[in-house]
């Protein structure tokens, strides 16, 4: 099966919710003939229906052709019992998210379509070896893992479990980039590339709330100062955060505990409380007169200058540099990575309202808007970015995948302003390690434990 082309196959796509009706849309408009398939009775006629209101609005907002509209639409034909996907050489599933349902169907299409047709899966959080275990052929089953809302995310993680033959991650590969989509390569380990590099983002947020160091506002209005398209707060109250605590839950079982991956009681309280976000009126912030609109971030920005007194983080609380060089007067500041708007700093207790004031005007004048939080090691940009790069290292030291993957998928996946690797080229190794063996210091335990790869990185650089 090493040189599969998937060019002009039948697609079958079974579960036709979110997922699967994105995924009929995307194939059918590549010109493949699409079976859809839903367990549920009607399911994939109604579908259907909702995609032609789709496709008419995109018509209407003169986005698509009339005639590509409904050329895609005809393509698509509603299957009611799996015997009918017998022609396909490619399956998509794209059912509820549960292991044995997912073995059970795989294990009855073997006895369907033909020997060299490729299985694939979109799980999220599923091992795909584990999908593939009871499988005559288990080389055949590979995960094609689409980001919501399909048809608009351009990134497909290919997924290769223990038993997937790479010739079949290739013809993935290759068909993802024929539906307009860019693929990367990744293993089948716990939240792939995206879900799992993605956790300190929400993580240490969570964590600055729970220690009382900042509120949801003071810390997404530093991170969109750092170029993200929403704070993590926001971001979590979108999602909703039963469905963000379910997949941190998930990969922390998943690492056999890892505190690096622990979940937040402040975000379970939400949870507990039924405070969901969005969905459910309440979240961090208050939806009950629709979206708080977000403070737009300045535009100027320039560098602050540091002074003997007001100092780049470097992962230490201005408490603990105010007693290392004993001076009274002293303040740390955020790293300004990003666009610019908001800056975090923070003041070391017992310094004088004089100095802090100072401060801020320092700030002020370099562009930023200054925002005074509490005395947190490592701020929320410095210690949230050097997370995500740690995370990111663990993932290329693992062989989970390649920096430039790693990079492609958190642009594509969640829409980073930047991949973590070029955040380490920006900021550089030594002072993301730097920053991360005093985050460890502070706190102790494993939670900040400084990533093989990066080490290797930062010695290699110092030998050479
Ligand atoms: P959904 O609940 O919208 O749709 C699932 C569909 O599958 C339903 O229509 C259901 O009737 C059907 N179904 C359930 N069991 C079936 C079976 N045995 N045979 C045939 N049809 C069956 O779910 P959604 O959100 O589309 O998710 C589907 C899969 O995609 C899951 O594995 C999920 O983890 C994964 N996924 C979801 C993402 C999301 O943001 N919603 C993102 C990426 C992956």
């Amino acid at each position: 099966m090493s040189s599969t082309s998937l060019s002009g196959a039948t697609v079958a796509v079974i579960g036709a919710g979110t997922m699967g009706t994105g995924i009929a849309q995307i194939a059918a408009q590549a010109g493949h003939r699409v079976r859809l398939h839903d367990a549920r009775e009607g399911a994939a006629a109604d579908a259907k229906a909702k995609l032609a209101a789709t496709l008419d609005g995109l018509v209407a907002k003169g986005k698509l052709d009339a005639a590509a509209a409904s050329a895609t639409l005809a393509r698509i034909e509603p299957a009611r019992a799996i015997a009918e996907l017998a022609d396909a050489k490619l399956v998509v599933e794209a059912i509820v998210e549960n292991l044995e349902v997912k073995r059970k169907l795989f294990a009855e299409l073997e006895g369907i379509v033909a020997p060299d047709a490729v299985l694939a899966t979109n799980t999220s959080s599923i091992s795909v070896t584990a999908i593939a275990r009871d499988l005559k052929a288990p080389q055949r089953l590979v995960g094609m893992h689409f980001f919501n809302p399909v048809p608009l995310m351009k990134l497909v993680e290919v997924v290769s479990g223990l038993r997937t033959e790479r010739g079949v991650a290739d013809a993935i590969f290759e068909l993802s980039k024929a539906w307009g989509k860019v693929p990367v390569h990744t293993k089948s380990t716990p939240g792939f590339i995206v879900n799992r590099i993605a956790r300190p983002y929400y993580a240490e947020t969570l964590a600055l709330l729970h220690e009382g160091y900042v509120t949801p506002e003071q810390a997404d209005a530093a991170l969109r100062a750092a170029g993200f398209r929403m704070g993590p707060c926001e971001l979590m109250d979108l999602i909703g955060h039963d469905v963000n605590y379910a997949v941190t839950e998930s990969v922390y079982a998943a690492n056999y505990f890892d505190k690096r991956y622990v979940p937040s009681l402040v975000q379970r309280e939400l949870v507990d409380g039924g405070l969901f976000g969005r969905k459910s009126g309440r979240g961090f912030y208050d939806y009950a007169n629709g979206a708080p609109a977000a403070k737009p971030a300045a535009s100027r920005r320039g560098d602050v200058a540091a002074s003997a007194q007001l100092v780049l983080t470097d992962g230490r609380t201005a408490q603990q540099v105010a007693a290392e060089t004993r001076q009274r007067d002293v303040a740390v500041f955020d790293w300004a990575i990003g666009p610019g708007g908001a800056l975090a700093y923070a003041v070391a207790e017992g310094a004088s309202e004089a100095f802090a004031q100072e401060v801020a005007q320092a700030i002020a004048a370099a562009g930023f808007e200054p925002l005074r939080i509490g005395d947190a090691p490592g701020l929320v940009v410095a210690r949230t970015v050097a997370m995500l790069v740690n995370e990111a290292a663990d993932a290329v030291q693992q062989g989970v995948c390649d920096p430039a993957a790693a990079d492609t998928a958190m642009k594509l996946g969640v829409n980073y302003p930047a991949g973590p690797f070029e955040w380490l080229n920006q900021v550089g190794t030594a002072r993301v390690v730097e920053l991360l063996g005093a985050l460890a210091a502070h706190y102790g335990g494993e939670r900040y434990r400084t990533s093989p790869w990066l080490a290797c990185r930062r010695l290699q650089e110092r030998t050479a």
